[in-house]
This record gives C-alpha cells, sequence and structure tokens, in this order.
C-alpha cells in the first residue's frame, strides 16, 4: 500500500492554526498584566448606573440564583472558588438555587464581569452594590469544572450571555424599554440602543486577534482599541469619565471624576496581547480547508476585501452598506452602518470564526455555510456545493 504524500497547502493551514494570530509579541509586560487586571475586574466606578440607577444589586440578592445566572449566560471563574466552595458545589451542600450562593459567588469575586460590594446587614452577607466590567461580555470559562464554571477565556466572545434579559431585570425600566432589552436575546448587545433609540442588536465580538487591524468595531469607528473601550467604558458601561464623538453627535460624561483615561493604554496593550485561538483538534476537516483556501482566493473572490495576513482591507478602506451581504438588517432594524461614526463597514478580520457564531455584525449567518451560501447568491459566485462546503471548512480552520 502507498502513502499518499501529504499536501503541503493541508500542511499549512494546520501550521497556521496552530500559532494563533494577531498577538503581539514586543509589548510591554508589566503594561499587558496591568491590563489584564482592568479588563477583568475595573469597573471604572459605573456602580453608579448598574445600583444607583439600575438597582441590579437588589435583583441579585433578592433573585438570581446561581441557576438562573449561568442561565442567562453569566459564567464562574472555577480558580476563585476556595477548595471548600468546590467540594460544597460537588456535594450539593451549597445551594445552586438560593441568590446567597450567588452573593457569596460575587464575594469571591468568581462571577465573571460582575464586582460587588458585599456588606454585613442584620448578620447577613449582602450585595450592597454592583458594577460590571469588560470581561462579562468579552470572557468565557473552559467549562472544565461543570458547564459555565471554569478556567477564564479573556478575549472570548461570551455567546451565552443575555446581557439584554440581564437588563431587563431592572426594577428602573419601563415596559417599553424592558420589551427592547428583551428582543436581543442570547450573544446579542446593542451599544446604541439608548443614545440614538433605535433597535438592531449586534452580536458580542471576540476582543482578540486584533493587533494590526488598525480599524475597530464592525464599522471602523476607531483607529485604536482605546476609541472604542472609552466608547463603551463611558457610555455603556456607565463608567466615569467623559466620551466625544462629533462624528454622531454623541457628547456623555460620567461623574466629576475620570476613573478610565488613565487605564486605556494598559487595556488596550492586554488585548493586543489577545492570540486569537486555534480551533480545536478535529474540528474541521483539514483536506477540505486546504481546498476550500483555493476557493477563497479564487472563485469566491473574498481576497478582494479579506486581503493580506489579517484577511482584512480594513486598514486601507471601509466599505459601503450597499457592498455589504449582511444588509438588509434583519427584522426590519435600521442599517447599523446608517448609527455608526463611519457609516459603513470594516472587512471583518476573521480570526477565530470557529469560536464566535453567529456571523455578520447582525448575526444573520448562524454557520459558516450559511456565510458562503450568503456571498454565493449575493454576489452571484456560483459555487458548487463542493466548493461550499470546502470554503466553510477552511473559513473554520483560521
Ligand atoms: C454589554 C456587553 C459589552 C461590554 C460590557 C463590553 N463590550 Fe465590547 N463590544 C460589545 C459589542 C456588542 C461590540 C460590537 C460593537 C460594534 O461592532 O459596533 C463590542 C465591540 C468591542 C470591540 C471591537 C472588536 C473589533 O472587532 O473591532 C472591542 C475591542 C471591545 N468591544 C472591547 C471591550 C472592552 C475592553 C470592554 C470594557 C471597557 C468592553 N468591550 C465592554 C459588547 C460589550
Ligand atoms: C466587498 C468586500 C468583501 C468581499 C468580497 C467579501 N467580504 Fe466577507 N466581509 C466583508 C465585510 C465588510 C464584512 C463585515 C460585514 C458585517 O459584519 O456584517 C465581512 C464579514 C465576513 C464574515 C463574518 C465575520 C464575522 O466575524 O462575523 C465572514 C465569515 C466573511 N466575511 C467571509 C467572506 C468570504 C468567505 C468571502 C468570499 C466568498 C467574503 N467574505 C467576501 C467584506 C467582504
Amino acid at each position: 500500500m502507498t502513502r499518499k504524500p501529504f499536501p503541503l497547502a493541508v500542511l499549512a493551514v494546520i501550521l497556521s492554526g496552530c500559532s494563533g494570530s494577531g498577538s503581539q509579541p514586543d509589548a510591554d509586560p508589566n503594561l499587558v498584566a496591568k491590563g489584564k487586571q482592568v479588563f477583568r475586574y475595573d469597573t471604572f466606578g459605573d456602580e453608579t448606573q448598574w445600583s444607583d440607577t439600575l438597582r441590579m444589586h437588589e435583583v441579585i440578592r433578592t433573585t438570581v440564583d446561581p441557576t438562573t445566572a449561568l442561565s442567562v449566560g453569566l459564567k464562574v471563574d472555577s480558580e476563585a472558588l476556595p477548595p471548600a466552595v468546590v467540594q460544597g458545589i460537588q456535594n450539593g451542600s451549597i445551594s445552586l438555587k438560593s441568590p446567597d450562593t450567588t452573593v457569596a459567588l460575587i464575594k469571591l469575586n468568581a462571577v465573571v464581569g460582575i464586582r460587588g460590594t458585599v456588606e454585613t446587614v442584620n448578620g447577613k452577607d449582602t450585595l450592597t452594590r454592583v458594577g460590571i466590567t469588560c470581561a462579562l461580555c468579552h470572557s468565557t470559562v473552559d467549562n472544565s469544572f461543570a458547564p459555565g464554571i471554569g478556567k477564564r477565556l479573556d478575549g472570548w466572545a461570551n455567546t451565552d450571555l443575555n446581557p439584554g434579559a440581564i437588563i431587563a431585570l431592572s426594577p428602573a425600566l419601563d415596559a417599553a424599554k424592558k420589551a427592547v432589552y428583551n428582543s436581543w436575546g442570547p450573544g446579542k448587545y446593542d451599544p446604541r440602543f439608548n443614545l440614538d433609540g433605535k433597535n438592531g442588536p449586534q452580536v458580542i465580538p471576540p476582543a482578540y486577534g486584533l493587533s494590526g487591524v488598525n480599524r475597530i468595531t464592525t464599522t471602523g469607528d476607531g483607529e485604536d482599541i482605546a476609541y472604542w473601550n472609552r466608547y463603551v467604558g463611558v457610555t455603556q458601561m456607565g463608567g466615569h469619565g467623559t466620551f466625544v464623538e462629533p462624528r454622531t453627535g454623541v457628547s456623555v460624561v460620567n461623574g466629576p471624576d475620570d476613573l478610565i483615561s488613565d487605564k486605556l493604554p494598559a487595556l488596550q496593550a492586554y488585548q493586543l496581547s489577545l492570540a486569537a485561538p486555534s480551533p480545536p483538534a478535529g474540528s474541521f476537516d483539514a483536506v477540505a480547508a486546504a481546498r476550500g483556501k483555493s476557493v477563497f482566493e479564487g472563485a469566491g473572490r473574498c481576497t478582494s476585501c479579506h486581503s493580506g495576513a489579517r484577511r482584512t482591507d480594513a486598514n486601507e478602506r471601509l466599505h459601503s452598506a450597499a457592498e455589504v451581504v449582511s444588509e438588509p438588517e434583519p427584522n426590519g432594524a435600521p442599517s447599523y452602518a446608517s448609527r455608526s461614526a463611519t457609516k459603513q463597514y470594516r472587512t471583518a478580520p476573521l480570526a477565530g470564526l470557529w469560536q464566535h457564531a453567529p456571523y455578520f455584525h447582525n448575526g444573520s449567518a448562524p454557520t459558516l455555510v450559511a456565510v458562503v451560501r450568503t456571498y454565493n447568491s449575493r454576489r452571484a459566485l456560483a459555487l458548487t456545493e463542493v466548493q461550499i462546503t470546502d470554503l466553510a471548512e477552511y473559513l473554520k480552520s483560521l
């Protein structure tokens, strides 16, 4: 029996998967370490919004048991759990049906992206203030302890998180606002709704694999990550500081102080240090992916926009809504580009695609095969069925 030679293209696909992509090797390790702390644990004083205005601490301590918290996509950092708690969860002596357990987990700083102040009130541990961090939406866990409980994976989009459903629990919102928040579903959040009143939820994207990409967000609003971190930190999280954008007319000042500006360089350095995760072994067919690479570069005409090492022309140009296959928006939502600073779209960088379905800014393609089918029909590519599945396998390998 003769062994077929291992095709070089297959090897290239495998190797490109091994190294990951988008990390910044020469970053200052102290700055990166500082940024990691900010990314995971800093609220920038946003308790003003989540506690003083939305009163989420009251909701959490009275109604959100850990089972409920996990069901809306919140994650638990198993490395923050002391052995006694691990044992208690395992033998059932710690109830996952009691909000007191949620408060205990928050006190241990074990709920990813949630920071709380727990004080003794009438002899009982009571959550008196709560805020959120970047990790809420842009970290998940590896489920190594149990579903939703494991080691942190920073930069990974939390595609299970249902931020709308969580915000809608606030007693401070009227029915009309709650209805909008409840309409978003898991893995989506509209980072402009509170400013322009329009409803068009966006897929929570990863915060990894962005080194070398100088246009940030799906509409390329910022030239560096810090631009958007300031936007979200101030206008969405409610952190103390200022965000002003003449192109959209957004101007928000929170608090008398600035708890965000001096943290942005470290926060950005940390995100730039996060490489896209390699696809898990066996998660794609390497031979088909190698063929799919040729479709990507040839019959699919993908490299006319997804060009260069980062598979994006973002640093050279943006694209009008008319060029983008993901518009019109689902459910009659207004064009997301029209709500942005640039009014255009950035060619997506495609790193770690396997990790963060659904695809496109509005999540209109549930799978990578659906992405390819959308391109095939909207751009009249006339790809064969084999080319379509090969191209999807290639996308899974990135
Ligand atoms: C409530 C969920 C949520 C929180 C909290 C949040 N983000 Fe995001 N983030 C999003 C969504 C949704 C987008 C997509 C926005 C867009 O493309 O217009 C986004 C976009 C981004 C991007 C752009 C990615 C790209 O491909 O260009 C980065 C980077 C990012 N966020 C980092 C952060 C950091 C750092 C923080 C903390 C300061 C943070 N986010 C807080 C939901 C969130
Ligand atoms: C005219 C430029 C252009 C061409 C040609 C193009 N793309 Fe895109 N691509 C974009 C833009 C812009 C986006 C972001 C659109 C959005 O977020 O809705 C995108 C998004 C994507 C995404 C979603 C990424 C994510 O994170 O959700 C995938 C996957 C993708 N393209 C693959 C392809 C493939 C495969 C081809 C070839 C068949 C192709 N693209 C051709 C510009 C292009």
